[in-house]
């Protein structure tokens, strides 16, 4: 595997404690390999991205990404201020400009069909509606990123969290599930993970979502952790 950026956004702490743990596994799989864990009000543009493999996060608010009303909304919750100050997730992809912007050729560091997987985090509460993750997903297939596997999601307890316990150790453990991925891609057909994005998976008996991770859509690569939708 060559390089990862891990982008994340976070208000209290606990996307960017998946974001870490999710790094934590890519390095054990791949120790050689530098795996930038970055905020997104500090991260490179997208187009200015150089890695193999793009992992971007963030909390989901009022059912998809967060927005400044919503941003403000949870700094209203803690008195100890919130990490991502400046923008979101939205706004970093919103700056990415038209699908255009990422050429085929390579022109830039980042290029379209770069590999990248999304997560996010959301709260314990069954029949939610939106995912952050897929509004990240979708943006990103409109830009031409190729999706590795299907979105994963980390649950929380409350707004502030913390995370349920064993999320770190999922989180962890999908860190892993990517970069073995990354090193079978040549195997692999473009957007793999994409063409079964859809839904979710739910934990039998917790009402908690499993990282929904996917296999590739041909079979010939690594299994990801959880059950397959
Ligand atoms: C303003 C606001 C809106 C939220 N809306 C949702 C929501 O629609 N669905 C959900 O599952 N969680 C929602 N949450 C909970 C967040 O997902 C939770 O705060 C986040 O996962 C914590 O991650 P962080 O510490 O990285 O910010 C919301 C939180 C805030 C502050």
């Amino acid at each position: 595997m060559g390089g990862a950026l891990v982008v994340y956004e976070s208000m209290f702490g606990n996307t960017r404690a998946v974001a870490e743990a999710v790094a934590t596994g890519m390095a054990r799989v791949a120790p050689g390999d530098a795996v930038d864990v970055i905020e997104v009000g500090t991260a490179p543009a997208l187009a200015a991205v150089d890695a193999d493999l793009l992992v971007i996060g963030a909390p989901t608010h009022a059912f998809g990404l967060s927005r400044p009303t919503t941003r403000s909304d949870a700094a209203a919750r803690t008195g100890t201020g919130v990490l991502s100050t400046t923008i979101g997730v939205r706004e970093w992809l919103e700056h990415a400009g038209a699908p255009a912007a990422l050429p085929a050729d390579g022109a830039t560091p980042a290029r379209r069909g770069l590999p990248a997987a999304v997560f996010d985090t959301r709260v314990l509460r069954r029949n939610l509606p939106g995912h952050a993750a897929d509004a990240i997903a979708r943006r990103l297939r409109q830009l031409g990123l190729s999706l590795v596997t299907e979105p994963a999601t980390f649950t929380v307890d409350g707004y502030t969290g913390p995370l349920l316990p064993g999320e770190l150790d999922r989180a962890r453990a999908w860190g892993e599930y990517l970069a073995t991925l990354l090193r079978a891609l040549p195997l692999l057909p473009e957007d793999a993970g994409a063409t079964g994005a859809r839904g979710r998976t739910e934990t039998p008996g917790t009402g908690r979502s499993a990282p929904r991770t996917g296999r590739p859509a041909s079979g010939t690569g690594p299994s990801a952790p959880g059950s397959p939708r």
